[in-house]
């Protein structure tokens, strides 16, 4: 097992405790993301990123703001033929389930993949425990798959035909120091329109873009992100529709998300 591997297993295994029977969904994610805020590293210290504005961190209001550019982002890529999305290294599925309190269609089919069988458990504890019998609550039926997924040996196991996906990564791919070609061979391999978008630490790795300084290279994380996407660019494989440097962070300035999204040309 790869140390990150091992270090999840252990990180998403201390949520299910926390997931009570029926309580709100919105209950239920305020709950694990506080949780979050406090088991990890998060300073007043901490310099962060906001609508192009830095300031101290300051605690839980922030990060759920951050969480919502998540979903105004994806919503820009929406259309009525929009069928799937898909997040990859989705942990607990934080994203899927913000997606579903905001009102995201009901009439799509969510995936919510994981590297960790810790992580699929409290995404599949929450759907069964907080979303299914609260359906009424957020007035839909939501239909949630989880699975395993791994960057680095990509297989998506979709569960049936889909004309219109959005495929997402949010600061997943930054655990994965060198993502290797096969996750683009899966993608561009799948016969479907889709768009991919991914919200990742890699404003360093953009040296022709302009816009602020802030991210830089941390260790373990991902170095080749940018690079790649560049070369499937030049190599007339993909169409980047949008890079934004630099966009906004979650608890600290060094880890700024940046947001690259394409499509198969
Ligand atoms: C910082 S968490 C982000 C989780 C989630 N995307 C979010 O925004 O809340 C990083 C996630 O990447 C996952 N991850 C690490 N290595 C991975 C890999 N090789 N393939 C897929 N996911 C991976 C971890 O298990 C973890 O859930």
């Amino acid at each position: 097992m790869s140390d990150s591997k091992t270090k999840y297993e252990s990180y998403w295994g201390r949520f299910p405790s926390m997931i009570v029977d029926k309580a709100p969904l919105q209950d239920i994610w305020n709950t694990l993301t506080f949780y979050e805020l406090t088991i990890t590293n998060r300073s007043q210290a901490n310099k962060v990123l906001y609508n192009g504005v830095v300031s101290n961190y300051s605690g839980v209001t922030q990060v759920f703001q951050r969480y919502d550019v998540v979903l105004d982002y994806i919503k820009k890529f929406m259309t009525p033929a929009t069928d799937c999305i898909v997040d990859l290294g989705a942990g607990w599925g934080r994203n899927t389930f913000n997606m579903f309190l905001h009102n995201f269609p009901t009439n799509i089919d969510y995936y919510s993949l994981e590297y960790t069988e810790a992580g699929n458990q409290v995404a599949q504890d929450i759907y069964h425990k907080n979303v299914l019998p609260n359906s009424k609550k957020i007035d839909s039926h939501y239909i949630l798959y989880t699975g395993l997924f791994d960057f680095n040996k990509p297989i998506i196991d979709f569960k049936k035909k889909y004309k219109n996906i959005i495929f997402l990564s949010h600061h997943s791919i930054e655990k994965v120091p060198q993502i290797k070609t096969a996750f683009f061979d899966l993608i561009l391999g799948l016969d479907t329109y889709y768009t991919v978008i991914h919200m990742e630490p890699i404003g360093w790795q953009m040296m022709d873009i302009n816009g602020p300084p802030y991210s830089v290279h941390l260790k373990y994380h991902n170095e080749n992100l940018y690079q790649l996407l560049r070369t499937y660019e030049k190599n007339g494989k993909i169409k980047i529709l949008e890079i934004y440097k630099n966009q906004y962070s979650l608890f600290s300035l060094k880890n700024t998300t940046s947001i690259v999204s394409w499509i198969k040309n």
